[in-house]
């Protein structure tokens, strides 16, 4: 049960005591990236400063993901390595607090709890605005677990970013519009670990938005487990729908880029496409998982869409905007799943022509009804099926990235490049491209020719060093 009374007396507390460190280690999603930077927004009143090295950390959170096997199964591992740690620094005096938090924590807690006695703290994505008050708990009465799903909205708990925590985010920032999925595909866990679907106010998302912009982020990517069925409450009283929330984050001063993350395909509307046409902000790429390229499956998955409606859809994406790289995510070996079936997914993969793509066996999820299935498919022919598919896909990628050799693309640099003297950044089709330049150009948007691919990047040479006032909310579109 959630305790508001402790949660409330600690709101009144003195800011910021002696500093202590918390090393936060996120596996899976984008959404577990910004839950990470959320927790450190919680934690730094509290005296907690972040760093890379969990040997020097108080704190140390695992930021789990539970969306396949071998994610949980990382969990254990990275725990049994922390107990090395937390024995080490226990021999020079140090205590070391370990926290399990995301997914798994969600989704395994108690077992978490039986399984690793190590750990201190469990905690769901619901409650991460309770991090210090179940620390406390941990520390007075050894261990505490909070994985409920409170009524009211998460978000209404959790502090804007501090200005320390947006410092370190850097020139491209995800930021949380929706959270939680009612699809309820048969495969899928995240119904069931991030509940039912809550869209945050637009007025919250634009002040995040505008806070974000102030410390220098040019790159928004709205994030959510179902981005395009986004229905927030919109200052006029109305529910805004995401291309509604898109048209006002490309108002905020500094916003030159606005991408979205993870769409499904049902809720794919005539606005949210028309908008990849009509507003320079929106990047020339979509992410629209289809998982299987066979209707029998598709079905059997839940997923309420035929692969002939997907190829419609992206025929109507790509009349908006021919150029826009396309990316999916697909499930081998779903069972049931014939060699015919694969073949229809093969099928719409060469249809379609991938410019980047995530593909998976078929992992069983406790809990979900494909997890009851008959007919499973054999491990070795999964693993056959993965590996036809994914040479497919990164040939893809590869003739992809080969076609953009000769073209100017306007580029943001995030970082220092791999070599001295090089800056590595991204296209607005979500390329590396590295070149040679000043570390001034970090953050900037600069137009580049490219003139050659690596594995799965691009080289390139800087055009002209920009004025980067000029640069604001210009996009050109190659
Ligand atoms: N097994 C394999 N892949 C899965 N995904 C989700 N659940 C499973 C599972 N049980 C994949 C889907 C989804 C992506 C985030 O992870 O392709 O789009
Ligand atoms: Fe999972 Fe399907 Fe929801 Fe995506 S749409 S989060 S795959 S249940």
């Amino acid at each position: 049960m959630s305790d508001l009374t402790q949660e409330k007396s600690r709101s009144a507390a003195p800011p910021a005591r002696a500093e202590k460190r918390v090393h936060i280690k996120s596996f899976g999603c984008q959404m577990n990236v910004y839950d990470a930077t959320r927790m450190a927004d919680v934690l730094a009143p509290e005296g907690y400063a972040e760093t890379d090295n969990a040997a020097e950390a108080d704190l140390v959170i695992l930021n789990t993901c539970h969306i396949r096997e071998k994610a949980a199964e990382k969990v254990y591992s990275e725990l049994g390595r922390l107990r090395v740690i937390k024995d080490e620094r226990a021999e020079q005096g140090l205590s070391t607090m370990l926290t399990v938090a995301g997914c798994v924590a969600q989704a395994e807690g108690a077992e978490i709890m039986r399984r690793a006695p190590v750990v201190d703290v469990v905690v769901g994505p619901q409650s991460y605005h309770r991090l210090p008050t179940l620390i406390d708990q941990a520390r007075t009465k050894r261990r505490a677990i909070d994985t409920d799903f409170p009524e009211e909205d998460k978000f209404d708990h959790l502090p804007g970013p501090s200005r320390q925590v947006i410092a370190r985010r850097g020139a491209s920032a995800f930021l949380t519009v929706q959270e939680g999925c009612d699809k309820f595909c048969t495969f899928c866990v995240v119904p069931y670990t991030r509940g039912a679907e809550v869209s945050r106010p637009v007025e919250r998302i634009l002040a995040e938005a505008r806070e974000l912009a102030a410390a220098g982020v040019r790159e928004v990517t709205l994030i959510g487990q179902n981005v395009n069925a986004y229905h927030g409450r919109g200052p006029d009283g109305t529910d805004w729908t995401l291309a509604h929330l898109a048209r006002a984050v490309a108002e905020v001063p500094g916003i030159a880029r606005i991408r979205y993350s993870t769409s499904h395909p049902r809720d794919m509307d005539d606005d949210l496409i028309a908008l990849h046409r009509d507003l320079a902000a929106f990047m020339p790429y979509l992410h629209l998982p289809v998982q299987s390229g066979a209707d029998r499956i598709l079905a059997a998955m839940n997923r309420k869409h035929t692969a002939d409606d997907y190829r419609r859809i992206i025929d109507r994406v790509r009349q908006a905007r021919p150029d826009i790289a396309l990316s999916s995510d697909f499930i081998v070996g779903f069972p049931g799943e014939t060699e015919a079936d694969f073949n229809e997914t093969m099928r719409l993969v060469a249809d379609i022509g991938f410019a980047s793509a995530f593909s998976f066996k078929y992992s069983a999820r406790p809990g979900t009804p494909a997890a009851d299935m008959a007919d499973k498919v054999p491990e070795a022919e999964a693993s056959a099926r993965l590996s036809a598919l994914q040479a497919l896909l990164t040939e893809q990628q590869k003739a992809f990235n080969a076609a953009s050799v000769g073209r100017t693309v306007d580029v943001l640099f995030e970082k220092a490049g791999r070599h001295p003297g090089q800056i590595a950044g991204k296209s607005p089709y979500l390329q590396a491209v590295q070149v040679n330049g000043p570390a001034a150009l970090v953050g900037t948007i600069a137009p580049v020719r490219l003139t050659g691919i690596a594995t799965f990047s691009l080289f390139g040479d800087l055009i002209n060093t920009p004025e980067p006032a000029a640069n604001l909310g210009m996009e050109t579109h190659a």
